[in-house]
């Protein structure tokens, strides 16, 4: 079982966003591998106490992925009984600023995601995600999203990782048109759009990262 946290200290970077739609990617792949057997294969986590990812999955009307909505400190035991159960990949949505609940998800990561917008106190506020996540020496990649495709500010975010050597993810630009209020996801509502693609880039990193195929 692969998991893998979506993380930052700063709020609305699109964590919540990110952790629904990769988990639905998620799903998919494991259904196009093992057919019926491959659904509950994939299971999202809601640590956040305001539940927005709980909000967007109790609007969902398909099957999959999984939404377990834990307390802190059951955290660990509920990871190893999905393990248990065969649960391929888990994504742990957390809340910003809390740095317990921060903390806890990283340690039980085998990839953190660090989403970070355009501009200068986002990029500060990175810095100190990607301090704590130094600091407990798991593996990280940072993902820029949400500026506008072709923008200055985006162009000037990725490059700023670069240049800091930040190892990073494919961009996520905006796009106006997240179907987050119907419980569905991009690649679910607009297969063909270009922000579906790029989340689908950034789910095909990511399983390669976690050592998966
Ligand atoms: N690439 C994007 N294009 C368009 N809208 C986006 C994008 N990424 C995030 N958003 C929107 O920005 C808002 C904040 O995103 P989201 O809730 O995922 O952030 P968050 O980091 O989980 O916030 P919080 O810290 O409050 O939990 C949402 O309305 C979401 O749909
Ligand atoms: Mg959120």
């Amino acid at each position: 079982m692969k998991i893998t946290s979506l993380a930052a200290h700063k709020g609305g970077v699109g964590k919540t966003m990110l952790t629904a739609s990769l988990a639905v990617l998620a799903q998919q792949d494991c259904e196009d591998e093992e057919g019926e057997l491959g659904k509950g294969k994939v299971a999202m986590f809601d640590l956040d106490p305001q539940g927005s990812l709980t909000a967007w999955y109790n609007a969902r009307q398909r099957d999959g992925p999984i939404l377990v909505a834990p307390m802190l400190r059951t955290l660990a035991l509920r990871l190893y009984a999905l393990n248990r159960k065969g649960v391929r990949y888990v994504f742990i949505d957390t809340p910003p600023g809390h740095s317990e609940y921060i903390a806890k998800a990283m340690n039980v990561a085998h990839l953190v995601v660090v989403p970070v917008r355009p501009g200068e106190l986002d990029y500060k506020a990175v810095q100190r995600t990607m301090q704590t996540v130094l600091f407990w020496e798991e593996p990280y990649l940072a993902l820029p999203n949400g500026g506008l495709f072709r923008s200055r500010a985006m162009g000037e975010l990725v490059r700023r990782l670069d240049a800091d050597g930040q190892d990073r993810l494919p961009p996520v630009h905006h796009r106006v048109d997240l179907p987050l209020r119907s419980g569905l996801t991009l690649t679910e509502t607009q297969p063909n759009s270009a922000g579906a693609q790029e989340l689908r880039n950034v789910w095909a990193k990511i399983r390669e990262r976690l050592g998966e195929r």
